[in-house]
């Protein structure tokens, strides 16, 4: 399906975007990268929207029309990690290879410090076989930072993973 990057848009979640988060929340190709169990009915993504989504200090839907087509979640740290965030996003399947996920990289990163005025440095930890997602913050213009080797388990398996940076000052006309 073709889209307009021009009319992505970041919005909160919401109890209408059921369906929607449902039909790519639900689908293993989006959540095999991602510690989300993958959802399985509609009371479900209503309870995840309730319960997870809309509390949650920063998490946006990626929408088309108003329609949620992916999503977009900080995770801010606290007490001496509050300098620094946790990026990840998934876009619905039929929409890949268009620059969904990175127009909405790119539109979150000044958000995302005007938003979290404490959060210095926002970091992505990418799994060295997801060539996409290495594609999508390198295009947002993060930096490459190492390689992570057996770092953590992501649904009971070890993982190797690319650490990648991007901070406050690294806009292309910051003064800093
Ligand atoms: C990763 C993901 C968000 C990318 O979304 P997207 O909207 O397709 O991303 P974009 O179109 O902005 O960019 C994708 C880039 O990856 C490239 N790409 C896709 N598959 C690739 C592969 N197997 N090998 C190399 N590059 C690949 C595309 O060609 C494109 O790069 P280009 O513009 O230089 O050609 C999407 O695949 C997804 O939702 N995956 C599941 C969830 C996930 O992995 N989230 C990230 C967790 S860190």
């Amino acid at each position: 399906m073709e889209i307009n990057l021009l009319e992505i848009t970041l919005r909160p979640f919401n109890l209408m975007d059921a369906d929607n988060l449902l039909s790519y929340a639900g689908d293993d190709q989006v959540t095999r990268n991602l510690r989300w169990k993958t959802l399985t009915s509609k009371d479900e993504a209503l309870t995840f929207i309730k319960d997870v989504c809309i509390p949650h200090p920063w998490r946006r839907s990626i929408c088309i029309n108003n329609r949620s087509i992916g999503f977009i979640t900080v995770f801010p740290g606290s007490g001496d990690d509050r300098c620094k965030a946790d990026i990840g996003y998934g876009v619905a399947p039929k929409y890949w290879g268009q620059g969904v996920a990175t127009q909405a990289v790119k539109m979150a990163l000044p958000q995302v410090f005007k938003d979290l005025p404490e959060v210095v440095r926002l970091q992505a930890f990418v799994f060295v076989e997801n060539k996409a997602s290495q594609r999508v913050v390198e295009k947002a213009g993060f930096q490459k930072e190492g390689l992570l080797r057996k770092y953590c388990y992501i649904k009971g398996v070890l993982r190797d993973l690319f650490v990648y940076s991007f901070l406050s000052t690294d806009f292309p006309n910051s003064q800093d």
